[in-house]
């Protein structure tokens, strides 16, 4: 995310210097016609960051391309890669990798930052754990965000290949802990109970509904999860109401889904979360999406299976 972030902001000087870190690269590998990415990462990390942006569009820039990859080890769901998926073994033409990684740096230039335009705006990356702490209090005239839906996507895993390429070209991700601290991680970790009771009366009846469900593990895995992400969720919109300023604006953009025939109506839940902490809800808009991952998932209940519609819902801090 951070690589992204950066990259997202950098400017036609960062997108200049990355192209130079790349020919850098070309010289210290050589000029064997077949390479790895070992070998690249390992030239690759031979260079000093001076500057950081142009470290990050670099990265960056190779993400597509890691994905191309390891296209081969995908599995029937369209968001998973075999386990154990990696690079080893991978020769790649010299030439054809150099000239790919030059072609997606030229793709990724077209999100060059506007700072250096007449009307361009100053932006900053910040790194943070929106169930601990999103900065200082009364810092933010608005926000936009969309939380992980309830639909137990393992994020960490679904970007194993830009994973893949972190751990060549930069440091080595630990992988399970970013998992532990993902909002709806399906790897879940209890919750202490007087968490789940600092919960607004409807979600509690909707945990209370699903710990009774008769289907398998309702009661033990499926309320841990739903009740430890909803603990999180609330956690995470006090932080975005203590941030904003008074009269501030924001966006929220969530998906329903639903635990078997129990639906989940995440919007209401955001509602209700944020006017507990002063978060007027002005206007929920509506629109279709069809990029459900349950919609893939041919064992899915038919609820689960059926087009899901996204929620913007729009509020102001009191
Ligand atoms: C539905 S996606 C939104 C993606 C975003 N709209 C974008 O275009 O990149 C949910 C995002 O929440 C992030 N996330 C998960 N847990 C988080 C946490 N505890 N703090 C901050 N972000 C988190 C995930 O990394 C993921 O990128």
């Amino acid at each position: 995310m951070v690589h992204l972030g950066r990259a997202r902001v950098a400017s036609s000087v960062d997108f200049a210097e990355a192209e130079e870190l790349i020919g850098t690269v070309a010289e210290i590998i050589g000029n064997e016609r077949n390479i790895s990415l070992a070998t690249i990462g390992e030239a690759f990390r031979e260079l000093p960051v001076g500057n950081e942006s142009a470290h990050s569009v670099a990265i960056a820039a190779l993400f597509p391309y890691a994905r191309t990859l390891l296209k081969v080890s995908r599995t029937k769901n369209p968001s998973w890669f075999k386990k154990g998926a990696t690079f080893d073994g991978m020769s790649l033409s010299r030439c054809e990798f150099l000239a790919s990684w030059l072609r997606l740096l030229q793709d990724i230039s077209q999100w060059r930052s506007t700072l250096e335009d007449p009307d361009g705006v100053a932006i900053s990356i910040e790194r943070g754990d929106s169930r601990k702490s999103l900065g200082r209090r009364d810092a933010f005239d608005g926000i936009l965000t969309s939380p992980p839906y309830l639909t137990r996507l393992d994020y960490v895993q679904a970007t194993l290949p830009e994973f893949l390429i972190l751990k060549e070209l930069d440091a080595v991700p630990d992988m399970q802990r970013l998992r532990r601290s993902m909002l709806g991680s399906p790897l879940t970790s209890e919750r202490p109970e007087r968490s789940v009771e600092r919960l607004p009366t409807s979600i509690r009846t909707l945990l209370s509904r699903i710990a009774g469900h008769t289907s398998k593990a309702s009661a033990s895995y499926y309320y841990r999860f739903f009740s430890t992400y909803f603990v999180d969720l609330q956690a995470s919109m006090r932080n975005i109401a203590k941030v904003l300023k008074g009269g501030a604006s924001g966006c929220i953009v969530v998906q329903s889904s639903s635990y078997k025939e129990i639906m989940i109506d995440l919007a209401e839940a955001v509602v209700v979360l944020g006017e507990e902490f002063g978060l007027q809800h002005q206007s929920t808009v509506e629109f279709g999406s069809r990029r459900s991952i349950s919609l893939v998932n041919t064992r899915a209940h038919e609820n689960a299976r059926k087009p899901k519609s996204e929620c913007a819902i729009f509020f102001r801090k009191a």
